[in-house]
């Protein structure tokens, strides 16, 4: 790919949903394994469903763009649309990729962080709901990102 993809560049250059959510009913920080780069998320749940996700990212441009197409594609879809589907990585994954279609290899480690964040975040809300079966499944599902970031790495 030599040419940025223009829905990329949009969503870098106007991310949708920057910033911080006060009292969140979930939030989680990641640090991305490969390049060290942070994303905050934080989401509003309301009877089930994601009214609300923002995001702060020290990532590069595809991080920021990956947040802000995910950040979006997520909203107003209810929990278990997410935490029952059977592959919810691959799900969520494949919202961002929808949009932006192939990135160069060296960049696939880039969008895993949007996705362990938002995935950690709802964690996060049935952690405090105290709904441990839901907090299971997710860790459970999260033991697989790592895949996802060393997509493009040499293994
Ligand atoms: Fe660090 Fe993309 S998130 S290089």
């Amino acid at each position: 790919m030599d040419e940025i993809n223009p829905k990329l560049l949009e969503h870098f250059n106007n991310p949708k949903n920057v910033g911080i959510i006060e009292n969140p009913d979930g939030y989680s920080r990641v640090k991305n394994p490969i390049c060290g780069d942070l994303t905050d998320m934080y989401v509003k749940i309301d009877n089930n469903r994601i009214k609300d996700v923002k995001f702060k990212s020290f990532g590069c441009i595809v991080t920021i763009a990956s947040a802000s197409a995910l950040s979006e594609a997520v909203k107003e879809k209810v929990l278990d649309e997410i935490v029952e589907n059977k592959d919810p990585i691959k799900m969520l994954r494949n919202m961002i990729m929808n949009e932006f279609g192939d990135l160069p290899k060296e960049k696939l480690h880039c969008p895993p962080a949007s996705i362990q964040a938002l995935l950690s975040a709802i964690k996060d809300y049935y952690k405090k709901k105290e709904e441990l079966n839901k907090v299971k499944k997710i860790e459970k599902v999260l033991s697989n990102i790592n895949w996802y970031y060393k997509e493009g790495v040499e293994k």
